[in-house]
């Protein structure tokens, strides 16, 4: 990743020239989301930028965003809800006992019918080879940015 300080920013802050300020090298745009007060764990945001839209989650802390189009049929999937990973749980003779949630391994459930993808990466959790577009997210001002 090419790091450098961008002659565009007033902070100083050494970032991605790719993606810094306004992305004019790349033809990229970091919209706004939200104040970084506004958004809490668990919470989702979708944002728009022309005819791209993005889910943007945080999750322990961190800042996740993925392209709001279901690899299934093209549903919003970024409006499903998060669930933890359904894990099954058996007696020591191994014998099916019942199934929990894992909240550590959060999945992105589409609403349309059901696909789930990991919130941390973005894969569809019975294929990985299928991912949702993936987007970086930038704290910078006291606000949240997604780079579209
Ligand atoms: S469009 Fe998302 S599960 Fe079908």
């Amino acid at each position: 990743m090419l790091q450098s300080i961008c002659d565009g920013c007033t902070s100083g802050l050494v970032v991605n020239v790719a993606i810094c300020h306004q992305g004019a090298e790349a033809g990229m745009t970091q919209v706004f989301v939200c104040k970084d007060t506004e958004m809490k764990d668990g919470d989702v945001r979708i944002v728009r930028q022309d005819k791209t839209e993005v889910g943007v989650y945080r999750h322990a802390g961190s800042y996740y965003a993925y392209r709001n189009h279901c690899l299934h049929q093209g549903g919003p999937a970024c409006e499903g809800i998060i669930r933890g990973k359904v894990v099954d749980l058996y007696a020591p003779d191994k014998t099916f006992v019942a199934q929990t949630y894992d909240n550590d391994e959060p999945h992105i459930i589409c609403p349309w019918h059901g696909w789930e993808y990991k919130l941390k990466t973005g894969e569809c959790a019975p294929d990985p080879k299928l991912r949702l577009r993936k987007y970086e997210v930038v704290q910078r001002e006291g606000g949240i940015y997604v780079v579209i």
